[in-house]
């Protein structure tokens, strides 16, 4: 296992201290998730079953004997768990490198509580080093496109890959993200996107960082 590898499974572990028994669990995507899902097979919680936000994911937890559910049979759900490809210190993210973005969103928005696990690296002062993930309607994609280099970016066409829900993805490259919430908010608003990979308007509640001299855990304070 390379170092970061071995620091996922470190953050993974980490997370596994948020699960609850009898309840639903949401599983993101990715290989930091994929040590989080290795782990759920070791312990073996008692769960009331798993929402999955791939079909690896899905694949992976029912291998190991969990139950699989659709979102609309489980509900609203008390955590969910998953990675990210950068986050800073307000809990946001930027997600979707491996694709999974809009079933990451969506299960992230019925989730009481969002605990990202991480290693060091994907921490940033500033979003957007990352290429920001957009998952368009495949119409749409050269509309979009012009549309992201309007607002300064240069979108890159994901050649060879379609999403869980047949969709191309545009990552944009070359972003100083100053404002998570309005980049968000205008992408979301251009016809055509499916989601943008910024998670701002709904962050992390829980950022498990990995690093090489120890774990922490960082709590997002809800102002009020
Ligand atoms: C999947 O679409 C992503 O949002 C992942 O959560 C993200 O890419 C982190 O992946 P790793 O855990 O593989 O670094």
């Amino acid at each position: 296992m390379s170092t970061q590898d071995e620091l996922k499974r470190q953050a993974a572990e980490a997370a596994y201290a948020y699960v609850q028994q009898d309840a639903w669990l949401g599983v993101g995507t990715g290989s930091t998730v994929n040590h989080f899902i290795d782990v759920l097979a070791e312990r073996q919680p008692k769960l009331l079953g798993c929402v999955s936000s791939s079909q690896a994911s899905t694949q992976r937890l029912e291998a190991a004997g969990f139950v699989v559910e659709d979102l609309n049979v489980a509900g609203d759900i008390p955590l969910y768990v998953d990675g990210a490809d950068e986050a800073n210190e307000h809990f946001e993210l930027i997600k979707g490198g491996g694709g999974a973005l809009t079933r990451e969103k969506i299960i992230a928005g019925a989730s009481e509580r969002f605990v990202c696990a991480v290693d060091a690296s994907k921490q940033v002062d500033l979003l957007g080093r990352f290429p920001l993930p957009v998952e368009v309607l495949p119409m749409a994609r050269s509309y979009v496109a012009r549309q992201l280099v309007r607002l300064g970016g240069e979108p890159e066409w994901r050649e060879h890959f379609v999403t869980d829900n047949g969709n191309p993805i545009l990552d944009v490259h070359n972003l100083e993200i100053m404002n998570p919430i309005e980049l968000e908010d205008r992408v979301n608003a251009i016809p055509g996107v499916v989601t943008v990979g910024l998670f701002a308007r709904r962050p992390a509640d829980v950022l498990i960082v990995a690093a090489e001299d120890g774990v922490r855990t960082l709590t997002r304070q809800v102002p009020g």
